[in-house]
């Protein structure tokens, strides 16, 4: 199984108002001036995660949008980043400890929100009792997973027209 984009029988996103019981606010001393990382499940975050997924990989990327949503949304704890209220990014773990479908806004990248998004992935997946964590990465950000420990596995392979390749972080 992967996490990432391949065409599977489409689930689509419920539109539901996020719960109020969320993490309590994280904040980070740069141009955010409010941010918060809130984790759930896919009922509570699909309304803040599932617009950001389709700016950055419908729109941005091109992914077509019937493969975007796919049935590992429903059961994936999902982590979304808001700043003052607007989700800016998101990334989600899977019960088996893939982690997949990692977004910022192009607005608000290379300011640490998907490393903080990814840390709190992985600590998740230690929580649960993992002993690992892997995922297909976009080769193009290959450097962002090896700067949290991951390491390259494989051959780079072709998904919907990108190249990726499998990493691991061993815990
Ligand atoms: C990948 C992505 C989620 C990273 O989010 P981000 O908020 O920009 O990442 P961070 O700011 O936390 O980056 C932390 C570090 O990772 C590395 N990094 C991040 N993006 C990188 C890139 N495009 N190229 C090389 N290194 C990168 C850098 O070392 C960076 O630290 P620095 O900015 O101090 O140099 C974001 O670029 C994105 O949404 N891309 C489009 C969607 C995508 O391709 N998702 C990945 C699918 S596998």
């Amino acid at each position: 199984m992967t996490t990432d984009h391949k065409t599977q029988s489409g689930t689509e996103p419920q539109l539901v108002t996020p719960s109020e019981d969320s993490m309590p606010p994280q904040t980070r001393g740069n141009r955010h001036r409010s941010l918060e990382l809130r984790l759930g499940r896919w009922t509570e975050l699909s309304s803040l995660a599932g617009p950001v997924r389709v700016e950055v990989f419908v729109q941005e990327q091109g992914i077509p949008a019937e493969i975007e949503w796919d049935a590992h949304d429903l059961t994936s704890l999902h982590c979304v980043a808001l700043c003052d209220g607007q989700a800016i990014g998101t990334g989600r773990l899977l019960p088996d400890g893939h982690i997949g479908r990692m977004a910022v806004l192009a607005l608000h990248r290379r300011d640490g929100i998907g490393g903080m998004i990814l840390s709190r992935l992985i600590e998740a997946a230690r929580q649960d009792g993992h002993n690992g964590v892997e995922l297909s990465a976009q080769t193009y950000v290959s450097a962002f997973y090896q700067r949290f420990g991951f390491q390259p596995q494989g051959e780079v392979y072709d998904e919907v027209g990108i190249p990726h390749q499998k990493m691991v972080l061993k815990f």
